[in-house]
């Protein structure tokens, strides 16, 4: 069985390793998303483990159009009753870039009659539309000329681990927190601490890697369960065998904010997701803050800037590269913005820079090794 799992610009070729790591056959990443083969186990097991898949698409068929009547034909070619009933619910999410359609809903009308028609011409009865809640979610993707229909075999995405209640003012997607923690190469052999947290993403995604929990554990859905040929049984088995391996963490990770009500919320966060033995939150601004060990990794995801006045923000972002230099010897820090004039004023020369997504803002991902001793790490 072919499949697509999708994620964010930027954490493709993290993906696609993830995805080897599971057993996955003939992974290809390509733009925001990574292609792969594999069988009903493994689509269980990428909805319940991958950190960085934000869902899992299977392609039920794929047809070229000279006109917006292929579509409606190509559509009522699939047998649809493998997939679902006449009494069960659907909903098409479209998304057509395509000179046959210049409206997107309207490609969803057509594919929405030929899978009505379909069950019609078979049972005299058809499936209704369920926005909100339906039992299948139908991808219809259309590129040019080239329609792709998939199901979508997660429904609710998977960044919403179901961990969070709390949440600051600028959080983190679950997914592109596990992303950069993955890109960084950290493998829960060095001590972690985000010291700008907020609610605490970046520390809770790094406790569940160290502590082996998958990111699939605290969700109560995923859409093959209701799919027809939902194999619970297996679907346990995986369950079962992953849950196993979880195991208390090698390292110590940390978390602090300067504001109160964020360390609260970042505590909350952090207990919902069982790892108050692994992650400790505090309050404090970062300036006051030094190295645990000379050896550790350090992830900042400081405020962007939109609601601090420009001046506030330059001394904020100048304040962050006198604190790395004095107070983070040997530490391997990661920071991340979409503030790239503030930037400026870390003043330290990054090791590597990489381009992720933040939503629909482009952040820029920079590596800083603060060295010990004579090698100097400033710019000037
Ligand atoms: C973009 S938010 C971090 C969001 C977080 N990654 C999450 O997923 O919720 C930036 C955070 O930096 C904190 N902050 C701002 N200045 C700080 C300072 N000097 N020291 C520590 N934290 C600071 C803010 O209170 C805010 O919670």
């Amino acid at each position: 069985m072919k499949f697509v799992a999708k994620t964010l610009y930027g954490l493709e070729k993290v993906l696609a390793e993830e995805l080897v790591g599971l057993g996955a056959a003939d992974v290809q990443a390509v733009n925001r998303a990574v292609l792969f083969k594999g069988d009903k186990e493994l689509l269980y097991r990428v909805n319940y483990c991958s950190r960085t898949a934000l869902s899992v698409l299977m392609p039920v068929a794929d047809f070229r159009i000279k006109s917006k009547d292929d579509l409606y034909n190509g559509g009522s070619k699939i047998e649809w009753d493998r997939f679902m009933d006449a009494d069960d619910t659907f909903s098409i999410v479209p998304v057509i870039n395509s000179p046959h359609f210049g409206h997107t809903g309207y490609a969803g009308l057509i594919l929405k009659d030929a899978i009505a028609d379909y069950f019609r011409k078979k049972t005299g009865r058809r499936p209704s539309v369920d926005a909100g809640d339906p039992r299948i979610l139908i991808n219809l993707h259309i590129s040019n000329d080239l329609v792709t229909i998939s199901i979508d075999s997660s429904v609710v995405p998977l960044f919403k681990r179901g961990y969070r209640q709390e949440q600051t003012v600028a959080p983190l997607n679950e997914v592109l927190a596990a992303g950069i923690i993955l890109l960084s190469g950290w493998k829960a052999s060095a001590t972690l601490t985000d010291p700008m947290c907020g609610s605490g993403t970046i520390p809770i995604e790094a406790g569940l890697i160290a502590c082996k929990i998958p990111p699939g554990k605290f969700r109560k859905f995923f859409g093959f369960q209701r799919w027809k040929d939902f194999d619970e049984e297996l679907f346990e088995k995986i369950k079962r065998g992953y849950d196993k391996q979880i195991g208390l963490s090698p390292v110590k990770i940390f978390g602090s904010d300067i504001s109160e009500q964020a360390s609260l919320q970042a505590k909350t966060n952090v207990a919902r997701s069982g790892l108050s033995d692994v992650v400790s939150i505090k309050v404090s601004d970062f300036k006051d803050l030094k190295a645990i060990d000379n050896q550790s990794f350090l992830f900042l995801n400081p405020p962007y800037g939109q609601r601090l006045q420009p001046d506030e923000i330059d001394l904020l972002y100048r304040m962050i590269g006198t604190t790395l230099k004095h107070n983070f010897p040997g530490t391997t820090a990661w920071l991340i913005t979409s503030n790239k004039e503030s930037l400026k004023n870390v003043g330290l020369k990054p090791k590597e820079k990489h381009t992720l997504f933040n939503g629909a803002l482009e952040c820029i991902l920079l590596k800083y090794e603060m060295y010990q001793g004579t090698k100097k790490p400033m710019k000037n």
